[in-house]
Parts: C-alpha cells; sequence; structure tokens
C-alpha cells in the first residue's frame, strides 16, 4: 500500500531526460530549502554515459548521466523517486520500466498526449504494485522545504514569496499545473503556507486522482487542512463528496470545482484538459460545487474568494490551536547565474579582449564594417583585405596594389634560403605541415626577410633628419650595425634582384612621391662601391617602398607612419608572401616522398680541437 509521504528532505530522483533548466531548478530549490543532498541523484540520457555540472547553491557539482534506467537505479538504490520527461512516444515504456524497477516508488509522467490506453496500463500497473504516478500532461508538484519536482512553481523568486521553502500546514492537490503554481501563492497569502502540492494533471485518466491525495493527506499529521481544485467534467469530485458523508475526510476541506462559466455557452464547452467537458449535469461545475457544499466542504462563491475561504479556515484552525503557525524562514539567496544577470543588467564585466577589425557577431562577417558581401564585390583583392585587417581602412587602388605586389614577389625565391631550406628538411623528416612551415618561418629575421621595418625605421629617419648617405652609413657603422635592407648573399650589381627592380618600377609609375626609396637608392651607390651584393634587397626595398606609400596616400599622420613601422606590419608583408612559397616547398617534398635529410660530412669542419 502506498505510504502517505512520498518525499521527505533526503528524497532523491532519477531524471529520465536531460532537462538541464528543470535540474537546475531542483538544485536551487534544494538550496534555499536548505537540504545538505541534492535532489538530483542522476539523469538518464539514454545511451549516453558522462557527466552534467551543475549549480548546488554557490558550488558547482557534478551530476552522473546513465545510459539507460537499470543502471540508473543500480546505482542509486535508494533513490525513489523517478521524474520521466519522455515524450508522449516513448513515456509509456519507460514508465512502466521504472514500475518494474523495486526501488522506485513514485513516478511522475510529464508528458502531454501519452494515449488514454497507456495511461490507463499505467494507472492500473502502478495500483497493482501499491506505486504512485503524479501525471500524465503535468509539472509535478512539490512538498514545501523538501523536494521539487522539475518545474513545479516556477523561479526561485516566486518559490520564496509562496513560502514553499518550509513546510506549512495545508495539503493541496489540482489537475492544472498552471493553476497549482497559482494556488500556493493564494495558499501562502492565506495561511502560514503550503505542506504539500500535487498537479495530478489534466488527462482523462491521470495515474493517481484528487481523492487518492486527499486522503494521503488525511494520513499526514503535519497536513492541518486540504484545499483542491476540481474541474468541470468527470466525476471525481462526486467521489470526494461521498467520502466527505462517510466522514473519511476530517480535515477541513477548501474545494472550488472551476469551469462554472461554461453554463454561459449553449451545447457545452471544451476547457484546456482532456476531461474538462461536462458530459451530463452532475459533471457540470456548479452541480460538483453544489454538492461539496452540502457534504460539508468550505466552496466559495467563486474562484475569486477561494482565497478567502483558505484564509477563515487556517485562522479558525489557529485559534482553535490545531494549527501552531509555521515560523518564517529566511532562505538564502541562490545566486543569479551570470547570463540571466547580464540580460538583466544587473552586473557588468570588463572584457578581456578588444577588437576592432572584424566582426563575426553579425549575420553577415565584416572586416572593419565591411561586409564580406561588399570586399568581394569591390575587387578590392588581397590588397583591400590587408587594408582593412592591418591598417583598419580602405586603400587607394595603388596602395592596394603595391601590397598584392610585395606578397607576390616575396612569395619564394627557391629551396636555398634559410626559410625554404628549413621547411624542406622539416618535410623530409616528416613533420606536418604547420610544423614544416613554422620551421621555415621562424628562420625570418634580421638577416634573412625580416629587416623590412628595419630598412623603413632607418631609413625614413635618416632622410627626415636630412642626414646624408655617407653621415648615415658612418652612424651605422659606428654603432656596427649592418643597413637593414643593404646586401644580398647571391644578388648584385651585376645579377640584379629583379624583384627589385620590378618593384621600382611600380612605385616610379604610381607613387605621387618617393622621397625614402631615392634616398635609399642614394645609399646603395656608396655601398655598393665597397661590395657589389651590397644593393638594395628585396626588404629594403619593399620597407622604403611602404614608407613612401605611407606618406603618399594622404590617410595617415606621421605618427601612425611612425606607430605602423614599429609595430612590424612590414615584416608581415614578408611572412604573408613567404608562407605561400614555404608551402610550395613542403608539399614538393611530401609530393616526391622525400626522404630523411642529414648534412652530408663534407659540409661540416669538424674542429673539435678549437680552443
Ligand atoms: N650594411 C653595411 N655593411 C654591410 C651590410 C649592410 N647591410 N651587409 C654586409 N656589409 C658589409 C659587412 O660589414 C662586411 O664588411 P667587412 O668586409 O668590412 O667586414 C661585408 O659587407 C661583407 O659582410 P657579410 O655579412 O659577409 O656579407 P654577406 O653577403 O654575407 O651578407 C646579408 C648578406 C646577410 C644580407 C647582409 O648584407 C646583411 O645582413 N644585410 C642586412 C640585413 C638584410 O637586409 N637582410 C635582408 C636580405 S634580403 C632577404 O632576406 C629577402
Ligand atoms: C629571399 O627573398 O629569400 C632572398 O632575397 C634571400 C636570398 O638569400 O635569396
Amino acid at each position: 500500500m502506498m505510504k502517505p509521504e512520498l518525499f521527505t528532505k533526503d528524497t532523491t530522483a532519477i531524471i529520465y531526460g536531460y532537462q538541464q533548466n528543470a535540474i537546475q531548478r531542483m538544485l536551487d530549490f534544494d538550496y534555499v530549502c536548505g537540504r545538505k543532498i541534492p535532489s538530483v541523484a542522476v539523469i538518464v540520457d539514454p545511451g549516453r554515459e558522462g557527466w552534467h555540472k551543475a549549480f548546488f547553491g554557490k558550488a558547482e557539482i557534478l551530476i552522473p548521466i546513465a545510459p539507460d534506467l537499470k543502471t540508473a537505479a543500480a546505482k542509486f538504490p535508494g533513490t525513489d523517486v523517478m521524474i520521466n520527461f519522455a515524450s508522449f512516444r516513448s513515456s509509456y515504456s519507460s514508465t512502466m520500466e521504472a514500475l518494474e524497477t523495486k526501488t522506485i516508488n513514485t513516478i511522475t509522467v510529464i508528458a502531454e498526449g501519452v494515449p488514454e490506453r497507456r495511461a490507463r496500463q499505467i494507472a492500473a500497473r502502478a495500483k497493482e504494485l501499491g506505486k504512485m504516478i503524479i501525471g500524465p500532461a503535468t509539472v509535478g508538484g512539490i512538498k514545501a522545504g523538501c523536494f521539487k519536482i522539475a518545474n513545479t512553481a516556477g523561479t526561485i523568486d516566486n518559490i520564496v514569496e509562496s513560502k514553499l521553502h518550509r513546510p506549512g500546514s495545508i495539503g493541496f492537490v489540482s489537475k492544472s499545473g498552471g493553476l497549482s503554481n497559482e494556488c500556493y501563492n493564494i495558499i501562502a497569502r492565506n495561511s502560514d503556507g503550503l505542506y504539500e502540492g500535487i498537479a495530478i494533471g489534466g488527462d482523462s485518466y491521470p495515474g493517481s486522482t484528487l481523492l487518492e491525495h486527499i486522503l494521503r493527506y488525511e494520513a499526514i499529521k503535519e497536513v492541518k487542512m486540504i484545499a483542491v481544485l476540481g474541474e468541470i467534467g468527470g466525476t471525481e469530485e462526486l467521489k470526494i463528496v461521498e467520502h466527505l458523508k462517510k466522514g473519511l475526510i476530517k480535515k477541513p476541506l477548501v474545494i472550488w470545482v472551476t469551469g462554472t462559466c461554461a453554463k454561459m455557452f449553449s451545447g457545452g464547452v471544451q476547457f484546456g484538459h482532456a476531461g474538462a467537458k461536462a458530459n451530463s449535469d452532475i459533471e457540470t461545475a456548479d452541480a460538483k460545487n453544489k454538492a461539496l457544499r452540502e457534504a460539508g466542504a468550505v466552496v466559495p462563491d467563486s474562484f475569486d474568494d477561494y482565497g478567502d475561504k483558505i484564509k477563515k479556515t487556517y485562522e479558525a484552525l489557529v485559534r482553535k490551536g490545531v494549527i501552531k503557525p509555521a515560523a518564517e524562514v529566511i532562505p538564502p539567496t541562490v545566486p543569479m547565474d551570470y547570463a540571466q544577470a547580464v540580460k538583466e543588467g544587473k552586473i557588468r564585466k570588463p572584457t578581456s579582449f578588444i577588437n576592432t577589425i572584424s566582426n563575426d557577431k553579425k549575420e553577415e562577417l565584416e572586416y572593419c564594417n565591411v561586409p564580406i558581401s561588399k570586399v568581394l564585390e569591390s575587387e578590392m583583392g588581397i590588397g583591400g583585405v590587408i587594408g582593412l585587417l592591418w591598417f583598419r581602412r580602405e586603400l587607394p587602388p595603388y596602395a592596394r596594389k603595391f601590397l598584392e605586389t610585395a606578397v607576390m614577389l616575396t612569395a619564394d625565391h627557391g629551396p636555398a634560403v634559410s626559410g625554404a631550406h628549413n621547411a624542406i628538411v622539416a618535410s623530409r623528416a616528416g613533420k606536418d605541415i604547420i610544423s614544416c612551415l613554422a620551421s621555415g618561418l621562424l628562420t625570418i629575421g634580421p638577416r634573412f626577410g625580416g629587416a623590412i621595418d628595419g630598412a623603413a625605421q632607418n631609413f625614413k629617419r635618416a632622410e627626415e633628419a636630412g642626414l646624408t648617405p655617407a653621415q648615415f652609413m658612418r652612424e651605422m657603422k659606428a654603432k656596427n650595425v649592418p643597413i637593414p635592407g643593404i646586401g644580398h648573399k647571391v644578388k648584385s650589381l651585376t645579377n640584379p634582384d629583379m624583384r627589385v627592380e620590378l618593384l621600382k618600377k611600380f612605385v616610379r609609375k604610381n607613387f605621387k612621391i618617393t622621397p625614402t626609396l631615392d634616398y635609399a637608392l642614394a645609399v646603395e651607390q656608396l655601398t655598393t662601391q665597397k661590395k657589389g651584393n651590397l644593393i638594395l634587397n628585396v626588404d629594403g626595398c619593399i620597407g622604403v617602398c611602404f614608407v613612401d606609400l605611407l606618406k603618399s596616400c594622404g590617410q595617415f599622420s606621421q605618427k601612425e607612419i611612425d606607430d605602423i613601422i614599429a609595430l612590424g606590419m612590414l615584416n608581415a608583408l614578408f611572412v604573408l608572401g613567404r608562407t605561400i612559397g614555404i608551402f610550395g616547398h613542403v608539399f614538393d617534398q611530401k609530393r616526391m616522398k622525400q626522404p630523411l635529410y642529414r648534412v652530408p660530412y663534407d659540409e661540416i669542419a669538424y674542429m673539435t680541437e678549437l680552443k
């Protein structure tokens, strides 16, 4: 036989179906009730194992996820409640499985639309086993201060406002979950609050009836009065009338049958719940309210004074000393979830990053406020994209073309240079393409590919300072610093670097002014007098032309130009271009399946005796 009490402060539940919000609401209820252990023991997410992280007050806890009910029940034999979130299609089988699970005594079936035949089978089996079914088509119920089924009673604020964080003296049952939440509040405002409230669900064949819960409350000594909300349709309330007449319900019963407005509609009216339609006169709300009143229940004249009847009944019990009003308890505050607090504008958090170049949060990706579709339609090319993402502006066509030219000219310079060589060796060592690229790029520095910024800085400074080329050379020599952008291992006056020639030609044709290039070429005149390979190399040419570009396009202040150079953007151009060539060499080696490379001895001078 089902014991009257379904829940205690130590009740734990199996949650069938991964309902994260419902789980968190249960845990938050536990916290405001001062429970020591969470009411959710385990989650069944069919076919899946793992852990669910949730808040228990301020702390985070892990709740196990089991792949099936059998595993969950075996792992938590002390858990005797299951809240079944399965859909109407699978709630029958999962509920029947739960009924056959010895350790489970109370099952709430949340799903709406469970076929009536299935609902009746579930109810019948539960009766045979002496187990409790709440639902189908319910939000569940709540035992104040002890245990809450899923989303019953809504938010924590409502729960505390309805005094549900500690037990009162009234047992409540209704069909409707929504009206139940309303009634919890009415009860809280007109008494010392709810002891327990159950919504049996609005289907025609609920797993448990209004009367069964009334009789449970009759048997629980802490319940001093009972409140019920009935509904038009069916004869459940007439059974309550019979029990009242037989004296089987001794505690004061305040009850209202909703649906009295149906009489205003000719031909009857079907209310929300499946069973909410009077098929005969005795099933009307008026008839049932009248019969209940005559049987001794406290029946208000309308739902409007339902709360008042509760109040008067409650106060009478207090006067008689039957009820010692429950003491008020100040619950702990459940911290607001971060996302909710941000949404409500209750907290603010400094951002950790600032981004000014692109926006992927809009419907269409934007580069510096230019929608990607416009980037393509405008045919701004990779030079234009560099302008937007590096310089945060739309550059004029010749500037875009210069950038693209620099990228194309620096893409590769054969397998012998440092970057290509390292990448080739890494590739032949079997490394992945990213590692090969990295090994090649890591050779870029003051002597190879990384002299663009230095060339721009030094030649711009010297030119703007009015140093003669000879003075500039002496100054750098005195600092023992090779002039960045001057010199090449294989290119020279007699073997000019065509890339440099092409770049100079482009610049002469497109740039309004080229003071820095002219200055660098004057320096080259002197350096090549010393050695033919001390030419303006491709790093140097890109660097000085870039300075002239920034000066000539009129979009950059002097300070912005200095900042751009100081930022290292110019060397980035070489890296961007050379990445193309390095990948080319890596793919080339992998395509040819080249073996591990080992430097031949005749490439190495062994001079271990060197002191
Ligand atoms: N400025 C002034 N003098 C120089 C420079 C320079 N940039 N480069 C070489 N010299 C001098 C040396 O001081 C040396 O003089 P010394 O004989 O009186 O001692 C002489 O020229 C030979 O020097 P080396 O370093 O042996 O010449 P090397 O041909 O090996 O150097 C290199 C080539 C590494 C590019 C060198 O010129 C240099 O470091 N340049 C500056 C960095 C630079 O621009 N690198 C980019 C190269 S292009 C690219 O990587 C895409
Ligand atoms: C390059 O672009 O890699 C070269 O200028 C350097 C070199 O040694 O050829």
